[in-house]
């Protein structure tokens, strides 16, 4: 009996340790969870600020073509811009914008802020309105039909639910307003590159922040009710050809948000 006794009481001596542990992670898993969740937003936001200078050599020819519609507006409208960038992570975009844009800058992740801050100070061609955290399917914070453009690069694939974040776009457009992209996209569907999306996708949306592989942007864009839309279909070419040619169909362009809408 004592023989036994002491077996239990040896036994429950060493799970004690681990016991208490996890209780203390059971009542603080709160705080873990969001200290972990905040953690990798710091990574990602500083990974993204460390390589935007490449991403816009790549990009470059690109963007350069999607900001000319941003350059006509102005020219159409006769005043400098007030624009809103979704998704704008560090502002890697600040240089593209015509000479005097005021530009609301939004981001889910709050860690950009000082990225974007540093950033506006090195640009003169534009003034920074304000930083906002939110998601582009909720801009509740951001008023109907006031903004002359809404820029997106590189955020349609990591939006969760591309239809309501299209929708706000279009919403808080003045009519006639012009919301311009440049996105990578799905294979065309059926293709051996689609099946290779596909077959990653899992993987890779946990490693790169929720990027989604077989996002069909464009007929996300086209079935919002603009009215009027110009897609160009293009390669991006990252590096590491044979890496990366999942991540190549590309497209940029603009569409209208319609005066009697
Ligand atoms: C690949 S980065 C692109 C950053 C920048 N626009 C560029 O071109 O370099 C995607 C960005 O979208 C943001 N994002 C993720 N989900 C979002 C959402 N639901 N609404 C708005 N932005 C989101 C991320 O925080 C990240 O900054
Ligand atoms: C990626 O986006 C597509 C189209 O929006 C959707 O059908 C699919 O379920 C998404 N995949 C993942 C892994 O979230």
């Amino acid at each position: 009996m004592a023989k036994i006794d002491a077996d239990i009481g040896s036994f429950l001596w060493n799970i004690f340790p681990f016991a208490v542990g996890l209780s203390l992670i059971y009542v603080f898993r709160r705080n873990i969870h969001s200290s972990i969740k905040s953690r990798r937003s710091r990574l990602f936001a500083w990974i993204l600020n460390r390589f935007t200078t490449k991403v816009n050599k790549i990009l470059r020819k690109e963007k350069e073509n999607a900001f000319r519609y941003l350059e006509c507006h102005r020219e159409k409208l006769g005043h400098s811009l007030f624009v809103l960038e979704i998704g704008a992570g560090p502002a890697s975009n600040f240089d593209y914008y015509p000479r005097g844009t005021e530009i609301v800058c939004l981001d889910p992740n709050p860690y950009f802020e000082s990225y974007v801050e540093q950033n506006a100070h090195k640009h003169e061609n534009i003034r920074l309105s304000r930083v906002v955290q939110g998601f582009a399917e909720e801009m509740g914070d951001l008023e109907d039909s006031s903004f002359d453009a809404v820029v997106s690069t590189l955020v349609m694939c990591s939006v969760r639910d591309p239809r309501k974040a299209l929708d706000e776009v279009k919403r808080v457009l003045k009519p006639g307003g012009i919301f311009i992209f440049v996105e990578h996209v799905a294979a065309r569907e059926g293709s051996f590159v689609n099946k290779i999306q596909q077959m990653m996708n899992p993987v890779w949306k946990t490693l790169c922040d929720g990027c989604n592989l077989t996002r069909n942007t464009a007929s996300y864009i086209k079935n919002t009710g603009f009215s009027d839309v110009d897609i160009v279909n293009f390669h991006l070419k990252w590096g590491f050809r044979f890496l990366t040619y999942f991540i190549r169909p590309s497209i940029y362009g603009c569409a209208v948000k319609g005066t009697s809408t």
